[in-house]
């Protein structure tokens, strides 16, 4: 593998476009923000569920008001078993939806309802419904990024930390498997298990983006460095990793790995996690730009990013806001949608 003569060193905050609302605002601001939401919270009933995509500091706030931080299993187990009467969801729109079909007597709440996810919007009910008829021999099996109208479609939902045990159960009874939405993850999971998987072809536009030869070229600076890959990436980027799985995996194997630097695909927001978890550890974005690039993205989901301290405190003051900011799923999508959550929640790995 050649050398690469210079690369820029990803860690360097100056060469980082501000992504996160917090970025612009004064820290007693922040800290303010953070103080009233905490009290609204608690007046309201409501606790907080984040993704480790979100802003660091949404982030911070749900550990620190008894809510959760977690990969998206987690989230949907969290709102699922926790008694408040109002869940207040930092994600996107599938992680809402997904909380309110699981407890459909909570009131779900979302600072950005209007966020979304490209392999959510790539799987339009529908056509997904058509290509499901065309092969009723097969198991429908969905990734929980997804609608609700999808889910209530499939026989099991499964995210990234239980798609592989789930799969490789069905393909040991001898089913074939429809999947969808993500082709990357549907790839790697048949690559793995051997499974017959037909896939559909979804993207996230965030992983799409990790180029493989950059990615060489930057371990090539870091000869040293452990490789952390979230499945949504292309099979090349997945191939070069020294641990592949789901956020929650990617910050374990952090922690477990001998390695004192890592190079991480997966979206930016992962780094405030990986960082409080390790704080003697270096921690580089994997490359996003490189032969044939169109970087969309960035290593950055701008969804994620639509939640904001500012509208979480805005929601929560106004019970007006609070209404339009209110997740809902038709009742009877949401009893089909159910049975297959229910089954990925009660499978044990
Ligand atoms: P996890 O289930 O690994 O948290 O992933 C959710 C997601 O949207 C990744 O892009
Ligand atoms: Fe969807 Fe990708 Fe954003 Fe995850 S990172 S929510 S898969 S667009």
């Amino acid at each position: 593998m050649n050398k690469p003569a210079t690369l820029p060193d990803y860690t360097l905050p100056e060469e980082r476009v501000p992504l996160y609302e917090t970025e612009h605002l004064p820290a007693a601001d922040v800290a303010a923000l953070k103080a009233e939401i905490a009290e609204l919270l608690k007046a309201r009933g409501a606790v907080l569920v984040a993704h480790y995509y979100v802003d660091g500091h949404i982030q911070d706030l749900a550990e620190e008001t008894g809510g959760c931080v977690s990969d998206s299993l987690e989230m949907a187990r969290f709102g699922d078993q926790h008694d408040a009467e109002t869940l207040v969801v930092a994600g996107v729109r599938f992680m809402g939806e997904t909380a309110k079909i699981l407890a459909p007597e909570k009131r779900v709440l979302m600072p950005a309802p209007e966020a979304e996810c490209s392999l959510d919007i790539g799987c339009p009910p529908d056509e997904f419904e058509a290509f499901c008829k065309e092969h009723p021999d097969r198991t429908v099996v969905v990734y929980a990024n997804t609608s609700a109208q999808v889910k209530a479609l499939s026989d099991w939902v499964v995210t990234s930390s239980v798609a592989l045990p789930i799969v490789e159960s069905l393909d040991a009874k001898g089913e074939k498997i429809l999947w969808a939405p993500d082709k990357h993850l549907g790839h790697y999971i048949q690559t793995e298990t051997g499974a017959d998987m037909l896939l559909w072809s979804g993207a996230c536009v965030v992983h799409e983006e990790f180029k493989s030869k950059a990615l060489f070229d930057l371990k090539a600076l870091y000869p040293d460095a452990g490789v952390l890959v979230h499945p949504e990436s292309p099979a090349a980027v997945i191939g070069i990793a020294d641990a592949v799985g789901s956020t929650s995996h990617i910050i374990k194997s952090a922690q477990e790995l001998p390695h004192d630097t890592f190079i991480v695909a997966t979206d930016r927001g992962i780094f405030h996690k990986l960082r409080q978890r390790n704080p003697d550890k270096r921690f580089i974005e994997a490359p996003t730009a490189g032969d044939g690039a169109t970087c969309r993205s960035c290593a950055h989901c701008p969804w994620m990013a639509m939640n904001e301290l500012t509208s979480l405190a805005a929601m929560l003051r106004d019970e007006s806001v609070m209404a339009a900011n209110e997740i809902h799923v038709d009742p009877e999508i949401g009893r089909q949608a159910m049975i297959p959550l229910k089954r990925m929640l009660d499978f044990k790995v």
